[in-house]
């Protein structure tokens, strides 16, 4: 099946829909994942969705400096996890900034510490002191099966681990990651925030030969919620809920300011709901190349589809890249996800 130039994503090389490598949790057979984030509004979003999935079995959540300090980072994933009754799950602090280059922050998007300007009760808990790449180590180790990474944040975290851990990737099942373009960035005109705020990190992951699929702003931009959304969390009993409209407020707000129109694309939560229903997103089969150069297109991902120049230059895909996505069905899933939280 082609997909319909209504995607309207700005190339000429059409790719077909593909069938899905990522695999998928079934509520008899939950699929164990570790989320790696910089929360971040979405990321509180995308964390809520893997708390509430049946088909998911959240085995912790790793921060990474990005949407805001590592440090507040930390802490917004600590409160989040209380708030959404999950305080069992290990949290560990990660990088600070990128492997190379200078430090990116999205704070103006964010809030100064992530969270817009929602203060949630201090947690009860510390992060765990090993780390986030030794923590996911272990939890690789020590998981019966392999673990799905869903990193939501920029990869820094999730380098390290393929570099310091090699011996670990048969423990990876798949990579589903938020972040890249195919089309047009948003950090820049090439580049997507993640991707842009560690491209040498973007790089080793792309690279490394492990199973990935980019939920990228390709399909994350038909993920988009609006000021209607507000009415039906606040109808919600939960205090989750109310929370949620508050985050998605700010977001519509500084949408707004920033004269993008009072809607916010979710991009995190797409990157976790793959993983938990067979068919929300529609994916296609790419070459994704990482520009970790200085230039003007440093953070971009070139993905490639067109089977001419890959059987030509003798190239294999190394991703799926999301496309599509039913953006009603997403809407109604990020209600009944906090329809069932605390
Ligand atoms: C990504 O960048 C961050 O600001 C969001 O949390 C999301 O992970 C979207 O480009
Ligand atoms: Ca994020």
């Amino acid at each position: 099946m082609s997909v319909s130039p209504q995607v309207g994503w700005p190339t000429f090389h059409h790719a077909e829909i593909t069938p899905r490598t990522a695999p998928v949790g079934t509520a008899a057979h939950p699929l164990p994942v570790i989320i790696d984030s910089d929360p971040g509004l979405d990321d509180a979003l995308a964390i809520a969705c893997a708390v509430v999935a049946p088909e998911l079995k959240l085995l912790a959540v790793t921060s990474v400096g990005g949407n805001a300090d590592v440090h507040h980072c930390t802490e917004n994933a600590l409160r989040l996890l209380e708030l959404y009754g999950a305080p069992d799950v290990p949290v560990a602090e990660g990088a600070v900034g990128p492997l190379a280059g200078p430090l990116e922050r999205a704070t103006e998007v964010h809030g100064e510490g992530g969270l817009g300007n929602t203060n949630l009760p201090k947690a009860a808990r510390k992060a765990e002191p090993e780390g986030a790449v030794a923590l996911m180590a272990r939890l690789l180790t020590e998981s019966s099966e392999p673990v799905a990474l869903i990193p939501i944040g920029p990869l820094t975290n999730i380098a390290l681990l393929i570099r310091s851990f090699p011996h670990l990737a048969p423990k990876i099942s798949h990579i589903c990651l938020m972040g890249g373009s195919v089309g047009e960035g948003n950090s820049s005109a090439s580049a997507e925030f993640n991707i842009y705020a560690d491209p040498t990190a973007a790089e080793i992951v792309f690279n490394s030969g492990l199973p990935i699929t980019m939920i990228g702003l390709d399909v994350t931009h038909h993920a988009v919620l609006d000021r209607t959304i507000l009415d039906r969390l606040l109808q919600l009993p939960g205090k989750s809920a109310k929370v949620a409209a508050e985050l998605l407020k700010f977001s519509f707000d500084r949408s707004a300011a920033w004269g993008q129109g009072e809607r916010m694309a979710i991009h995190d939560a797409v990157a976790v709901l793959h993983l938990a229903s067979p068919d929300l997103v529609g994916v296609a089969r790419y070459r994704v190349v990482v520009d970790a150069t200085a230039g003007p297109a440093r953070g971009r991902t070139i993905g490639d589809a067109s089977p001419y120049r890959l059987k030509r230059d003798k190239l294999e895909t190394n991703c799926d890249v999301g496309l599509t996505i039913d953006s009603t069905r997403f809407a109604n899933a990020i209600v009944d996800v906090f329809a069932k939280l605390p």
